[in-house]
């Protein structure tokens, strides 16, 4: 049996408060990477907690638990501009905690967010990726993401320079 094969179905739920320190936990995992994000600095719940509770209702937030229960994943949709043009657009943020990458988790969580968006009349997700990030490059390929181009020098990270590559859905 593959360790795919041993995972329960998990289910996709849109976070509560309660959830916050969890959604805390997963997000800190992915700063440390330096793979995931360009903030360099670990959040603290008050963050958390104004993250959460200043969204704009339409862009929510869901997680992914196993079947007991536990958040093992988060996944939320941004503004991609304050511009009324561009109002059917989201950013997509995405991550799995890292004992549970790479069982399919993340593609079931995109999946998941994509039916989110789409209920809430947006008609493209966006995102930003490293290159070097190959989870995440596959995770959105196999998504159905198309590569529009990369920023070079885009920001900076410990005091390096990151390129970071545009990506896109069209969902209608
Ligand atoms: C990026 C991330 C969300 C992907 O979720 P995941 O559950 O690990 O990915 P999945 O198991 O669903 O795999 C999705 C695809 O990526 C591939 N993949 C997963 N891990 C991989 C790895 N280490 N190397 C190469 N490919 C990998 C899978 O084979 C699958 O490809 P397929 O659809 O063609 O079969 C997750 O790894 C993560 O949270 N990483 C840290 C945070 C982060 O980088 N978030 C993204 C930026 S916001």
């Amino acid at each position: 049996m593959t360790n795919k094969d041993s995972q329960a179905t998990p289910t996709i739920r849109i976070a509560r408060v309660a959830d916050l320190p969890e959604i805390l936990r997963i997000y800190n995992q992915g700063i440390e990477t330096r793979l995931a994000t360009m903030e360099s600095e670990t959040k603290d719940m008050e963050y958390m907690k104004q993250w959460y509770h200043n969204r704009n209702p339409r862009y929510q937030v869901i997680v992914l638990e196993n079947d007991k229960n536990q958040v093992i994943g988060w996944a939320s949709l941004s503004p991609f501009s304050h511009r009324v043009c561009y109002a059917g657009i989201a950013e997509v943020s995405i991550y799995i905690e890292n004992g549970s990458q790479g069982n399919g988790y993340g593609k079931i969580l995109m999946q998941g967010l994509e039916n989110v968006a789409k209920k809430n009349d947006f008609h493209k997700l966006v995102l930003n990726t490293f290159a070097d990030n190959i989870p995440g490059q596959q995770l959105y390929k196999s998504s159905g993401f198309r590569e529009v181009g990369t920023y070079y020098r885009q920001g900076l990270l410990d005091g390096q320079w990151v390129d970071v590559t545009i990506m896109e859905k069209l969902l209608i």
